[in-house]
């Protein structure tokens, strides 16, 4: 009896050390898992200057809209010119409720609209890796609105009105493996960014999903559902998105040549089947009328 409580003593604070220990680690997020999310999300285009030796995640990429041009801000760890001072818990609102530590609203031409749907683990490892950056003092540019678009207040309504946040729960009718490129597809790879068309006040149709229509450029964008891309097989397709060649020996236009490079491209093969899975079991839509 009292040997096994000299056992039990020990044995339970070893596990309960061992749980913290635990514990903690999964608090900290893994820098390469994130340095794979960040590319599945795409983040160096958006936030590095389009000059051949820009810093990056430094920002000043300009994305031209509609609205107006924004510039990608400087993501890298730098106190002042940076996000130096930020917390994990402000990456994190900033991510799933796109507000700014002081509260104000972000432009949806930052995709959060999209990566609300990266669930906590993922978010914490993407955070590990923007740690990880070389601080650049590159200051930020103001984005260049028409009027109104300028004002930030009015992005309340439009939340209100566009925005579900919240991470990306799986859906029981896919697979597992479309489950996996759904995620990919609607959180991280914020293809739907580009591919669903948006009603006039920069709304995604969500009736419409991934149909194609406007891109945020303006330009044409093509529809990803079965309705289209039923006439490649899985193999163009993923041919397509490594090597951004077409079966007919075509390039696409730069946008998507971007998004290939950066983010389809570098995916696991994996998570590249999964993802073709993922257009796979889409609903096959009408293509957008011109
Ligand atoms: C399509 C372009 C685009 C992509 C892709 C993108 N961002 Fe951004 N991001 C922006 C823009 C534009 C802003 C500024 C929004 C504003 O000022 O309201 C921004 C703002 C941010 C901010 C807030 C910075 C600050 O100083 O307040 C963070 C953090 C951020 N992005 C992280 C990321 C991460 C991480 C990824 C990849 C998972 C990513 N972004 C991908 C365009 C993009
Ligand atoms: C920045 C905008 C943008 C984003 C983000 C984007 N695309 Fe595209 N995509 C385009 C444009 C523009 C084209 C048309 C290229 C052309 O025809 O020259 C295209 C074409 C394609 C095509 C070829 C379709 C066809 O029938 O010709 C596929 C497949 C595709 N995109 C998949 C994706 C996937 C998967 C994602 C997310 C990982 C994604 N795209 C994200 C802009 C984008």
């Amino acid at each position: 009896m009292l040997t096994r409580i000299r056992w039990a003593l020990p044995a339970g604070v070893l596990a309960l050390l061992l749980g913290t220990a635990i514990e903690s680690a999964s608090a900290q997020g893994d820098a390469k898992r994130g340095q794979y999310l960040a590319k599945a999300g795409g983040c160096l285009a958006c936030h590095t200057a389009e000059k051949k030796d820009a810093a990056p995640f430094a920002g000043g990429r300009a994305l031209k809209t509609p609205f107006g041009t924004f510039y990608g801000p400087n993501i890298t760890p730098h106190p002042q010119a940076g996000i130096g001072r930020w917390t994990e818990a402000d990456f994190v609102r900033a991510m799933r409720l796109g507000r700014r530590p002081d509260g104000a609203h972000y432009f949806p031409a930052f995709p959060y609209t999209s990566f609300t749907r990266i669930v906590d683990s993922d978010l914490r490892d993407l955070w590990a890796f923007l740690r990880t950056l070389p601080p650049s003092a590159r200051p930020n540019q103001e984005h260049d609105l028409h009027f109104p678009f300028g004002w930030r207040f009015p992005l309340v309504i439009w939340k209100w009105l566009f925005f579900t946040p919240g991470p990306y729960t799986s859906d029981t009718r896919l697979t597992p493996a479309a489950n996996r490129g759904a995620y990919l597809v609607q959180a991280l790879g914020h293809c739907g960014e580009c591919h669903t068309p948006r009603n006039f006040l920069g709304g995604a149709q969500q009736n419409r999903s991934l149909a194609g229509g406007k891109g945020p450029d303006g330009k044409r964008v093509p529809n990803l559902t079965p309705t289209r891309l039923k006439k490649w097989s899985d193999g163009e397709l993923k041919d397509f998105l490594v090597t951004g060649i077409t079966p007919d020996g075509d390039v696409p236009a730069e946008a998507m040549g971007e998004v290939i490079r950066n983010t389809t491209s570098q995916l696991t093969p994996e998570d590249l089947a999964a993802l073709i899975a993922y257009l796979r079991s889409l609903p096959p839509l009408a293509d957008e009328p011109r």
